[in-house]
C-alpha cells in the first residue's frame, strides 16, 4: 500500500530515532512521544536559532526560564481556571471522546456513528498535589502555556535592568495540556515545548507592533526551512479567540491533511499584568525616567511551538530520488553536521587515519563516524537523517592527506586537505 507524507515522516522517524511512541513498551500512552538521539538534536538546534534570533541576537528582549509549578493564584488570576475550558463530548457506543468545536459532523461519532453525548465543559489543566496531602490547600496545576511566568516576572525585570521602552521576555519551556483529541502525532500532544515572547508596548502602538511581529513570525518560520508557499495567515473569528485576546492571527501551514496552526500571535492589551495587580495587590506599570509617564503596558505575544515546528520542517525537508530519501534540513538544524567514514572497514590504515579526523572534527562540529555497509549504503543512510556532508577517507588520503567531501544536496563529490577542513565546514555552515 502507498504510504501517503505524513506516514512516511512518522515511519522514518521512529526508524531513524527521531520520534518513539511514549511508553511503548507499555503498549504507550496516547498523546504522548519521545524524541530519540536525533530528535533532541533537532529540538536543541531549533531552540538555540530561535534564542540567537530573539534574545541574543537583540537588545530588547530579555530571557527568564520560569517554573512549570506556580501558585495556582496565578491561574485563577488569569482566567485559566476558568476559561481555559473545551467541549467534550462522548460516544455513547464506542465510548471515544471529541472535543466538540473540532468536530466536522457533530451529530454522531466520527469512528462508529454512534450518539454522542451533549457537550460538558472540560478544562485543559492538569492537576496535581504539592505536599503529602491531597486536598484542595495543597492543588497545583502544570502551567498550560509558558506565558504566565513571564507577566509574574515583570517587575523582577523592570528591577533588575531598567529596560527602555519597549521591550519584551522570553521564555522556552514545557507546557502541559489534557488535550482529548489522539491520533495527531506530535501535532498534539499532552506536553510540548513552547517558545513565546511577551512583547510590551504602548497601548497606542499595537497596531503597529502586532504587524511587525506578524513579519517576525513568519520571517522566522522561513529562516529554519518551512517553505513560504505552504504557510498563511488566518486571523480568529470573535467566538474562537482565547478569554485573554483582543485579537489573535495563527500561521498556519499546509499539513498533507489541510491547513492548521503551527504559531500563534496575540494582542492580549493590559490584560494580563492588570488582573496579576489585581489579585496581587502589586504595581505592575512602566514609568518612563525621561517623560515620568507611569502607564500599564500592552502586550503582543508571539508563541511558537517547538513540536509543531519540526512536523513542517521535516514535512518540506523530505524528498525522494528514486529508492533514495534525503532530509533536505538546513546544515543549522541537522542533527550531524559531518559524516566521517574509511572507505574500507577492515583496512587497520584507513581506520585509523578516518579516526584521527573524526575525533579532531569532533572537537568543533557534531559528527557522526560509519563504517557499516559499503559507501553508497552510508551515503543513502546519512541523506535520510538529513546529514549535509560525508567525509570519505581513502588509500589516496594516507598519501596525500586529502579526503572526499560528498554534498548531501548536490552529491558533489570534492577534494579538501584535511588540515582545511574546519575552516571549510566553519564556512560552510556559517552561509
Ligand atoms: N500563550 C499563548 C498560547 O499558549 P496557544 O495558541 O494555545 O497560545 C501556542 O498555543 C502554541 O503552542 C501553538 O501555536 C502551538 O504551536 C503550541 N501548542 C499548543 N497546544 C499544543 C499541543 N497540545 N501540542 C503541541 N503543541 C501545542
Amino acid at each position: 500500500m502507498l504510504m501517503d507524507l505524513n506516514e512516511k515522516i512518522i515511519a522514518l522517524a521512529k526508524r531513524r530515532g527521531f520520534v518513539f511512541p511514549g511508553s511503548e513498551i507499555y503498549g504507550g500512552l496516547a498523546n504522548t512521544y519521545d524524541f530519540g538521539p536525533l530528535g533532541v538534536a533537532l529540538k536543541n538546534n531549533l531552540k538555540r536559532e530561535w534564542w540567537k534570533r530573539f534574545v541574543e541576537n537583540r537588545d530588547d528582549i530579555y530571557g527568564i526560564d520560569g517554573g512549570i509549578l506556580l501558585n495556582p493564584k496565578i491561574w485563577q488570576a488569569s482566567g485559566h481556571i476558568e476559561s481555559f475550558t473545551d467541549p467534550l463530548v462522548e460516544c455513547k457506543k464506542c465510548h471515544k471522546r471529541f472535543r466538540e468545536d473540532q468536530l466536522k459532523d457533530k451529530s454522531k461519532c466520527q469512528e462508529c456513528g454512534g450518539e454522542l453525548t451533549p457537550p460538558k465543559m472540560f478544562n485543559g489543566m492538569f492537576k496535581t498535589f504539592i505536599g503529602a496531602t491531597e486536598n484542595e490547600g495543597s492543588l497545583a496545576y502544570l502551567r498550560p502555556e509558558t506565558a504566565q511566568a513571564i507577566f509574574v516576572n515583570f517587575a523582577n525585570i523592570l528591577n533588575s535592568f531598567s529596560p527602555d521602552f519597549p521591550f519584551g521576555i522570553a521564555q522556552i519551556g514545557k507546557a502541559f495540556r489534557n488535550e482529548i483529541t489522539t491520533g495527531q502525532f506530535i501535532f498534539r500532544t499532552l506536553e510540548f515545548e513552547q517558545m513565546e515572547i511577551e512583547y510590551f508596548i504602548k497601548p497606542q502602538e499595537w497596531e503597529k507592533a502586532f504587524e511587525v511581529w506578524q513579519a517576525e513570525m513568519l520571517n522566522w518560520a522561513k529562516s529554519v526551512g518551512i517553505k513560504e508557499t505552504n504557510l498563511k495567515f488566518r486571523e480568529h473569528s470573535d467566538k474562537e479567540r482565547s478569554h485573554y485576546s483582543k485579537k489573535t492571527v495563527d500561521l498556519e501551514y499546509n499539513f498533507p491533511t489541510g491547513f492548521k496552526e503551527i504559531y500563534g500571535l496575540a494582542y492580549r492589551g493590559d490584560y494580563d499584568l492588570s488582573v496579576h495587580a489585581k489579585h496581587s495587590g502589586q504595581k505592575l506599570a512602566y514609568k518612563d525616567q525621561r517623560t515620568g509617564e507611569e502607564f500599564i503596558p500592552h502586550v503582543i505575544e508571539p508563541s511558537f511551538g517547538v513540536e509543531r515546528s519540526l512536523l513542517p520542517i521535516l514535512l518540506d525537508a523530505y524528498y525522494e530520488e528514486g529508492e533514495r530519501v534525503v532530509l533536505r534540513l538546513l546544515p543549522k538544524l541537522a542533527p550531524y553536521k559531518i559524516a566521517v567514514f574509511p572507505l574500507l572497514a577492515n583496512k587497520e590504515k584507513l581506520i585509523e587515519k578516518a579516526k584521527e579526523i573524526y575525533q579532531n572534527l569532533k572537537k568543533d562540529f557534531v559528527v557522526i563516524w560509519d563504517d557499516r555497509g559499503n559507501i553508497g549504503k552510508r551515503y543513502f543512510a546519512q541523506d535520510e537523517i538529513g546529514t549535509p556532508w560525508c567525509v570519505t577517507v581513502d588509500f589516496q588520503s594516507l598519501e596525500d592527506a586529502a579526503v572526499t567531501v560528498r554534498t548531501r544536496d548536490t552529491k558533489e563529490q570534492e577534494r579538501i586537505g584535511v588540515d582545511k577542513l574546519p575552516e571549510y565546514f566553519q564556512n560552510k555552515l556559517s552561509q
